[in-house]
């Protein structure tokens, strides 16, 4: 046993003497789908790591050989108690609870491995991208750390060009979804606490100083100004960048200040803006570089422009009123259950609100991937997207601020030249309380300083009426462009009681109903009094609409919710089955009674 055990120190401090090279914690790329990317998508390896021995040691220590080394015995008496080369495969993107059934139920660690051939350009870099992972990842390649990241739903990069060598590289990631108290989301939450590597892996090659981010959008109140501003990967100065958008006729040569970031407003006059019936883009390139032959980094993208702003009560799109006919959706593959990735699944999912009738998707409670958000874009389709402060958060817990600030800016710098997303939600159904009041305010300020074309909400709540009366008072409406709630009136409270209550909301913002709705399983069918029959949440949604058209100041609405959706806290065997069964589709796609009604109600919205 000793000498096996000084002959495997040995070989660990060779090991690790080779590796100490160290990788970069690196602003999040811009536009990564339109750079020069290899995916690493794919059939992952994957080792199911209950008590985490492959990054702890027996006395919780962390050890410096852990599976993240992906070592192989050298001698025939070497101890190696792990093997990636024989471990299972998983498809990534996806989550592990709906690829290996034994792990429905299961949080906790699950590293993930694969091995990649790889050449690196010369002077150029390499970022590692995901576009997420639920939740703690801790990535390695070849053996050394590049990272951390916390939070499911938002993108993160590393610089790895240290790490990688030419030929036979290895990632590793450990990932991690175990909820706990201080995280975001925290301990509860009514979504599937799907884990894994969920959206696309990425290699991106960038020469040494790239395009890191850019902005381009009109301005909020200005329909003939169009604000651009760039970063780049580097603090350089005089680097010479040209912003070319051909069909209007632009082409504007600019040069970085001492922190290598350019700005600059342009006069517009001819511009077709973007509209859910008009969902017009531009097509636009960046070049970093003298001219376009001899630039060294070019990013192009598409992008669309319209004004969005409030005036009172009234909800404007490029000066126009406009009602919002939205639906709430899950990031739920379409059909069954389990994360969605990729264009397909955005299409069908779109495709179903469209068929309701919709203008608008509340894409909840989380940002979702950037597929759904460009496909909306395309479609038409405004966006609500929102990051998971949800319910109880630890408050007054300054990482939890600082972990919820991060995916507020990493939600907004990934989506930033969409314009069909309208709205950036900072919470939903948070508790009244001065340490909540301070956490949001700090979050809504946070919101206007990045982004000053959007609006910013939040989904308040109306819990309770008072002699049929529902008076919305949340100290957060200073803070808020456009006033949201959730109500569930016919469902939670007030069954019977829709066609009597009034309404109260004492601000002057417009109005968005951001959840009402209630439970029905597809295909049971009965009284409309009789709990989960298609007829009990068709009339629901009969009483709320015609009640909803009392709300002064109704400027639109998100019901609760496009497909029925998996939960851990709907367990009603042979009805809900860990589904929520809110769906205006059932989990298989299909249309029950309660989508007629909505599809009528949002033709009269027209
Ligand atoms: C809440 C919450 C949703 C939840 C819904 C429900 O309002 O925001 O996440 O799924 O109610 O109870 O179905």
């Amino acid at each position: 046993m000793k000498e096996t055990m000084r002959r495997l120190t040995s070989i660990l401090v060779l090991l690790t003497a080779v590796m100490t090279v160290q990788a970069e914690d690196t602003p999040l790329i811009g536009n990564v789908l339109n750079r020069q990317t290899t995916s690493l998508n794919g059939d992952w390896r994957y080792l199911v790591d209950v008590q985490e021995c492959g990054y702890y040691g027996y006395r919780r220590e962390k050890l410096s050989y852990g599976f993240f080394r992906n070592a192989k015995p050298q001698q025939p008496e070497d101890l190696i108690e792990y093997d990636f080369d024989k471990a299972e495969t998983m498809p990534i993107p996806s989550d592990w609870n709906t690829r290996d059934q034994r792990l429905f139920f299961y949080e906790g660690t699950v590293w993930f491995h694969r091995s990649f051939n790889y050449q690196p350009k010369a002077g150029h870099r390499t970022l590692l991208y995901f576009g997420a992972v639920n939740y703690e990842a801790i990535v390695f390649v070849n053996g050394q750390e590049a990272g951390r990241h916390v939070g499911g739903f938002t993108p993160f990069n590393y610089n790895v060009t240290n790490l990688l060598k030419a030929g036979e590289n290895f990632v590793t990631v450990k990932v991690d979804n175990k909820r706990s108290r201080e995280n975001v989301p925290t301990l509860i939450f009514d979504w599937w606490n799907y884990g894994g590597i969920t959206r696309d892996v990425l290699l991106v090659d960038v020469p040494q100083t790239y395009i890191g981010n850019y902005s381009l959008q009109l301005d909020r109140r200005n329909p003939k100004q169009l604000n651009f501003s760039l970063q780049l990967s580097a603090k350089e100065a005089n680097r010479q960048v040209t912003l070319s958008i051909p069909e209007l006729k632009i082409r504007q040569m600019l040069t970085t200040d001492a922190n290598g970031h350019v700005s600059t407003s342009l006069k517009v006059r001819k511009l077709q803006l973007w509209s859910p019936e008009v969902p017009k883009r531009y097509g636009v390139s960046l070049t970093l570089g003298p001219t376009d032959s001899d630039a060294s980094d070019m990013v192009s993208d598409s992008i669309g422009f319209r004004t969005i702003e409030t005036r009172g009560k009234q909800l404007l799109l490029n000066g126009q009123p406009i009602f919002l006919r939205g639906i709430s959706i899950h990031e739920e593959k379409p059909n069954g259950g389990g994360r969605a990735n990729g264009p397909e699944d955005a299409h069908t999912l779109l495709s179903w609100a469209k068929e309701l009738g919709c203008n608008f998707v509340r894409l909840a409670h989380y940002p979702h991937n950037e597929y759904m958000v460009r496909e909306a874009e395309r479609m038409g389709l405004m966006v609500w997207s929102e990051i998971p402060v949800y319910w109880t958060i630890a408050w007054t817990d300054d990482d939890t601020f600082a972990n919820a600030s991060r995916q507020l800016n990493a939600m907004i710098r990934r989506d930033q030249n969409r314009c069909n997303v309208i709205i950036w939600s900072i919470a939903n159904e948070t508790p009244h309380g001065k340490e909540r009041d301070t956490f949001l305010s700090r979050l809504s300020r946070q919101a206007h300083d990045t982004d000053s074309t959007r609006l910013v909400s939040m989904a308040m709540e109306v819990l309770a009426a008072s002699n049929y009366h529902n008076k919305l008072q949340d100290n957060m409406n200073e803070y808020v462009d456009v006033i949201s709630f959730n109500q569930y009136i016919g469902w939670y409270r007030d069954v019977k009681d829709a066609a009597k209550m009034t309404w109260e909301i004492p601000y002057d913002k417009p109005v968005i109903v951001s959840e009402f709705g209630g439970g029905a399983k597809y295909g049971l069918h009965g009284a409309k009094n009789q709990r989960w029959t298609e007829e009990f949440q068709e009339n629901l949604y009969r009483e709320n609409t015609a009640m909803l058209d009392k709300i002064d100041g109704l400027a639109g609405t998100t019901p609760w919710i496009l497909k029925d959706f998996r939960s851990p806290r709907r367990l009603l065997t042979g009805v809900q089955d860990y589904y929520n069964r809110k769906g205006l589709f059932s989990d298989q796609g299909q249309k029950k009674k309660a989508f007629y009604v909505l599809k009528e109600w949002y033709e009269g919205k027209k």
